[in-house]
């Protein structure tokens, strides 16, 4: 019997969160929150085609049943998130007749919104993703292309965060992404912030996404250099939605209906290794979010590879933990 919590074993070091739809508030699911996790983040009923959906209409539904179930409970809440190329919908950058929407009326919108989300959830909401995956990591640019840059200007990350500092109360804000910790990405990230935080931009801190995998040799030197270059600008940490896939990303592999116990033991490794990080920068990092519950549902599912099922979390399909999550507990 595993009588250890997670959430109270790091209680001293740093939140300890996930990422979850309403569903996951019952079953196995409530069950595994209830006893370990102390923050959480919509995984998808804050992004804005699902939260506002249409100009005139909002959908806080799933939002409020998770509200719910965070305050009962003594949780707190990650807001994810504003800002994002992906999950918005078409009319934010359209005006009444289906052309281009104008900077002023797409800034006045995102306005809206963010006050809107901010006043509503200011009581639950301990930090906001105000945006999301702008550094561009495919061509040698600095910043990604999206409808928010074209018609906003480069100056939209800025823009966001004033924003959403006159409404967030007390209430940190991020900008999240991933592979934020290899260096092609670090490097242009440290640039991106260092500039904006020059110019006064209110950034609290830089969310790590941590989508990471079992086969990356790299990956806890890279980490650690991240978090010191980061922390070196005076940002705050959050892990913000870790999860270890046993799939190398180019891995295109289908042939799989469980883990082998290799990978299982290679993935209770990697986790002991990055958690051992994170305290060791428990002083900069203030929250740790996983990116789901349990192996029964994620969405390395079907990511990348369509129809493939992915095995990246600490408690297994079943709901009952996996060896990754007794390394993370005893340390
Ligand atoms: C993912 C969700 O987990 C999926 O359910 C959804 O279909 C797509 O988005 N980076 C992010 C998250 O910031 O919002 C994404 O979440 C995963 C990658």
């Amino acid at each position: 019997m595993l009588n250890l919590s997670l959430a109270k074993t790091y209680k001293d070091y740093f939140k300890i969160g996930a990422a979850v739809t309403a569903k996951d508030l019952e079953g196995v699911h409530r069950d595994i929150l209830l006893k370990h996790f102390n923050s959480l983040t919509p995984e998808n009923a804050m992004k804005f085609e699902n939260i506002h959906p249409e100009e005139q209409r909002y959908n806080f539904e799933e939002v409020a049943r998770i509200k719910e179930f965070a305050i009962k409970n003594d949780m707190k809440l990650r807001g994810h998130t504003f800002v994002w190329h992906n999950q918005t919908p078409g009319w934010v950058f359209l005006d009444k007749n289906g052309e281009e929407a104008s900077k002023e009326l797409v800034i006045e919108r995102l306005r809206e919104h963010i006050k809107t989300l901010c006043e509503r959830y200011k009581d639950v909401v301990y930090a906001w993703d105000v945006v999301n995956e702008a550094v561009e990591d495919k061509t040698e640019k600095l910043l990604r292309e999206s409808n928010w840059r074209k018609i906003i200007g480069d100056d939209y990350i800025k823009i966001a965060f004033e924003i959403a500092r006159e409404y967030a109360g007390d209430a940190k804000l991020f900008y999240n992404d991933y592979n934020n910790e290899m260096p092609y990405k670090l490097e242009k990230t440290y640039k991106v912030l260092k500039e904006l935080l020059e110019r006064g931009t209110p950034i609290d801190g830089i969310g790590i996404q941590a989508h990471w995998n079992i086969w990356d040799k790299n990956l806890v030197s890279n980490l650690k250099k991240a978090i010191e270059v980061y922390a070196s600008l005076g940002l705050e940490i959050h892990i913000t939605e870790l999860d270890i896939s046993v799939f190398e990303f180019e891995d295109k592999r289908t042939d799989l209906f469980e883990p082998t116990p290799e990978m299982l033991e290679l993935q209770a490794k990697v986790y002991e290794d990055v958690f051992a990080v994170f305290r060791e920068y428990k002083d900069v990092i203030t929250s740790v979010t996983l990116w789901g519950i349990s192996d029964r549902h994620t969405w390395k599912d079907n990511f990348p590879v369509k129809g493939r099922k992915d095995w990246p979390l600490l408690f297994d399909v079943n709901g009952k933990p996996k060896e990754a999550l007794y390394r993370i507990l005893r340390f």
